[in-house]
């Protein structure tokens, strides 16, 4: 490597530079999986980046205590992006997902009567209660929505008196409007 009284030769870095720059544009065009991309854009980001701060900023010609201050952060900053991609990736891959469409749902309050406690601490496990609140059936239609939700989604059974109270509940506050 060059003497510390060397000019840096900015040219050189200057073309590394846009080498990776090119890189960059080259990896958006290349046929592989959107995490992979992203990690190799990363990459190359981070690369540019040390180059800018080693040579412009001249932390190559500092002691070198002093570039490891300058670039730690920068590392943990990359690590931390990498560790996260992963789920960002996962939540935009299921945009029209049932889970999706609850989160943007406004809160919604159950109707308040007899049973509307037993209600919330039964059915707010998995999906807020907008699900519940947008529904209209009678007693028989609840009964086999609960039974659906037994068995394909892992409901879990309830003793007879907790099942009639969710049940009179139900088929008081959330009947079909003819009945209403
Ligand atoms: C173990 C998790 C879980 C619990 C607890 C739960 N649900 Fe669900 N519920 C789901 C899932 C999963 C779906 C299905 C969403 C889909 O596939 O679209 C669902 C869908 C629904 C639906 C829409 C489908 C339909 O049958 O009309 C209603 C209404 C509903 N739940 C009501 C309730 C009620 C009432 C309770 C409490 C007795 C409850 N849920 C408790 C997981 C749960």
């Amino acid at each position: 490597m060059a003497r510390s009284h060397d000019p840096p030769n900015y040219m050189g870095v200057f073309y590394s530079l846009a080498v990776l720059t090119g890189l960059e544009i080259g990896v958006t065009f290349l046929p592989i999986p959107t995490l992979l991309s992203r990690i190799l854009l990363v990459g190359l980001a981070a690369t540019k980046a040390a180059l800018v701060a080693l040579y412009f900023m001249h932390l190559k010609f500092e002691r070198r205590t002093l570039t490891w201050i300058a670039l730690t952060p920068g590392l943990i900053c990359t690590f931390l992006v990498l560790m996260l991609l992963p789920d960002s990736v996962a939540i935009t891959r299921r945009p029209g997902s049932f889970a999706a469409a609850q989160e943007t749902l406004p809160p919604v309050e159950l109707i308040t009567g007899p049973g509307v406690d037993v209600v919330k601490r039964n059915c707010t496990r998995c999906h807020p209660v907008n699900i519940i609140a947008q529904t209209r059936k009678d007693r028989a239609g609840w009964l086999e929505s609960i039974r659906w939700l037994q068995q394909e989604k892992g409901l879990r059974r309830f003793d007879q008196k907790t099942e009639e109270t969710i049940l009179d509940y139900l088929s008081t506050y959330y009947a079909p409007e003819s009945s209403q």
